[in-house]
């Protein structure tokens, strides 16, 4: 099973103004490296060596710049331009061509973690079909999208919920095989105006496809001065594993 990767580095980074007025918010410093630089070394440190990285028009030529062909990363980088932010499946729709029938690993630019990403891929190539996602606590999970579970089991994911029924946050992670792109079209925009990826999530659920792994180390997204500034110290403390 060849699985492709993908990274979504788009969006505008307004929550973290005015850092992010001059560049993306992918670009900004995550310990020593840009923070993109920690997607990509978990995919590649899962043997996947095709990724696409999504971003706005804004600062396309400045990622181009620093990723390069990918042979740095050994790796083989392909690019693609997001018009507009149109939430994250709408950025994965992108992705459809560059599939081509091959099943994905997907990571938000800003989600930032300590476990390696191999047994999880791992994992998901067991599988064969279907998606997987990756779970873990928090003490915030009305940020999030939040997993119900019994088990092995995830029963619903509810998006940013008033009163979570769980504290499982599900992380920015996701396995996809390639029907996901037909399952974004049966989507309809949420009430922020976006393709919401738990609505493609909760629709792997509904046909019994979705597995799920809990994250056994430190999780944190980076798109916010706290959570930024937090994921900087998870850094140095205790690196993560690629
Ligand atoms: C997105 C997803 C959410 C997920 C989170 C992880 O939220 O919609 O389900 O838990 O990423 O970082 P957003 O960053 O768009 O608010």
């Amino acid at each position: 099973m060849n699985i492709k990767g993908i990274v979504l580095a788009g969006g505008t980074g307004s929550r973290l103004m005015p850092l992010t007025k001059v560049t993306n918010k992918h670009l900004l410093p995550v310990g020593r490296m840009p923070m993109i630089y920690h997607p990509i070394g978990k995919l590649t440190g899962a043997g996947i060596e095709e990724i696409l990285v999504v971003t706005g028009t804004d600062h396309m030529g400045d990622m181009v710049n620093l990723l390069g062909s990918g042979k740095d990363f050994k790796c083989r980088f392909t690019y693609k331009v997001q018009d507009e932010a149109g939430g994250i499946a709408q950025a994965l729709s992108l992705a459809e061509n560059f599939c081509r029938g091959d099943p994905m690993a997907v990571i938000l630019g800003d989600n930032i973690f300590e476990d390696s990403l191999k047994p999880y891929a791992a994992a998901f190539r067991a599988q064969k079909v279907g998606a997987r996602i990756l779970g873990k606590e928090v003490d915030d999970p009305e940020r999030f999208g939040v997993a119900e579970v019994a088990g092995d089991r995830v029963l619903s994911i509810e998006e940013k919920p008033r009163k979570p029924k769980s504290r499982i946050a599900v992380t920015g992670i996701y396995f996809y095989d390639a029907r996901v792109f037909e399952i974004i079209r049966t989507c309809q925009p949420s009430g922020r105006g976006e393709l919401e990826i738990t609505d493609v999530n909760n629709a792997y659920i509904r046909l019994r496809e979705m597995k799920f792994d809990m994250m056994q180390g430190w999780w944190s997204d980076a798109g916010t001065f706290a959570s930024l500034a937090h994921v900087n110290r998870l850094v140095a403390d205790r690196p993560p594993k690629n």
